[in-house]
């Protein structure tokens, strides 16, 4: 039997507190006894939890125990995730977080503690929650050139998106809706501009390329300004609206955002709804790979760190390897992305936009059944470099969306 303790005894962690021992005799199939949650470590008490006898307010408590060999920490934020963590590490004990801010910001130096004392480091449920996608790409895709990661990694903007897709609601009342369910934070910023989603990519980008791509470095846009007139063109041109995370090499660079898409019909991210995570994963050989899931909640995200806890359970005394240094990876410029843009602007500047975009433009898209009736007017430009497009547009007032393209052929 493994003896292990939790750090957060939170949503996550008490998720993983049920998987564990709810599904103990499938875990004894591969780790005989199972693991044992020895501690609980929170700064609150829990009274009428069954596990109260279990709760610990002291984390020398836990990294003085010899008995203790694995520690989830489900903490989230920098501090003291990443001391504790840290320290855990420097005495040997395996950490498996889910905490994605402390995984983005430290990762490279919580991996180097880890292969330093012979124990390991996994985070698993940081990215796309119960989804196996880690784990796959650094293990089942560790053969291959990895090109490009691209996904819908926010549960709750994607839920938002789908319902301004299917009900024609605008963003305020699906804010509030999401809200309502417990899928949006009543501060929603972290998930509706986009950072949350920016972390998770910086994290895959990062294990993509073997070196650090900073969160701080990702172009971050959000959904706060797509309106249902936006989804009326895009739904009468056979596309809908997502927000991605996308990565891909580019020469010696990784193009790396999080921005809203237009997402062609057929594409494997169209069918993503609701609250649910797709991720392509491109490889040179393998082609593209998709993985798709609950990327959020108690028990899904329980259970990826409940898998992590049972990989490291099963290296013990060594560790389990994972290849993300602290060097930079250079990330190609803003203005040097090569993207195609949906625009919509004021009517009235329709023939400026035209001749400014001479050249450049793809169609115009008319729309059958207009929301704002004949006040707008939409177009669709080729790739280019965004420098390209947004200079040419530098002039023009009255544009009210520019919102990025998949290609139909992708
Ligand atoms: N707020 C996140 C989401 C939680 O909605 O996907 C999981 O990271």
């Amino acid at each position: 039997m493994i003896q292990a303790a939790v750090f957060g005894f939170g949503n996550i962690g008490s998720g993983v507190v049920a998987v564990l021992e709810e599904n103990r005799e499938q875990i004894a199939r591969v780790i005989p006894g199972g693991i044992a949650v020895k501690y609980i470590l929170d700064i609150r008490d829990f009274p009428d939890s069954p596990y109260a006898d279990r709760i610990v307010h002291d984390v020398d408590v836990i990294l003085n125990d010899p008995e203790i060999s694995v520690v989830c920490e489900t903490m989230g934020g920098k501090e003291p995730a990443y001391t504790f963590s840290r320290r855990a590490l420097e005495r040997g004990i395996s950490v498996c977080s889910s905490n994605k801010e402390l995984v983005e910001a430290f990762g490279p130096k919580l991996l180097a503690a880890a292969a330093e004392h012979h124990c390991s480091y996994l985070f698993e449920a940081s990215v796309g929650g119960g989804i196996p996608l880690i784990t796959p790409m650094l293990n089942c895709l560790v053969q291959e050139k990895i090109t490009e990661v691209m996904g819908i990694l926010n549960g709750t903007t994607n839920y938002m998106l789908t319902k301004m897709q299917h009900c024609g609601a605008d963003y305020g009342k699906v804010l509030q809706e999401a809200q309502e369910l417990g899928y949006a934070e009543r501060d929603p910023r972290a998930d509706v501009e986009g950072h949350d989603t920016g972390r998770k990519i910086a994290i895959l980008s990062s294990l993509m390329c073997g070196k650090t791509v900073r969160y701080d470095e990702i172009s971050c846009e959000g959904i706060t300004k797509i309106t249902p007139e936006d989804f009326v063109f895009a739904a009468q041109h056979g596309y809908t609206i997502r927000l991605l995370g996308m990565s891909r090499l580019q020469e010696d660079a990784v193009s790396v955002l999080t921005a809203p898409f237009l997402v062609p019909e057929g594409h494997p991210l169209y069918g993503v709804t609701d609250v649910f995570n797709g991720v392509l994963v491109h490889g040179t050989m393998v082609d593209d790979v998709m993985f798709y899931g609950r990327g959020a909640g108690k028990l899904p995200t329980g259970s990826a760190v409940a898998a992590d806890m049972i990989l490291a359970s099963r290296n013990i005394g060594s560790t389990v390897p994972i290849a993300w240094s602290e060097e930079l990876m250079p990330v190609v410029p803003a203005g040097e992305r090569i993207s195609a843009f949906f625009i919509r602007g004021d009517k009235a500047q329709e023939e400026a936009v035209l001749k400014a975009l001479d050249g450049k433009l793809e169609a115009v898209w008319e729309a059958e059944d207009s929301l704002e009736g004949d006040e707008t007017f939409a177009l669709v430009t080729k790739e280019y470099r965004e420098k390209e497009i947004y200079n040419a547009l530098e002039e023009i007032s009255g544009i009210r969306s520019m919102i990025r393209m998949l290609p139909k052929e992708a």
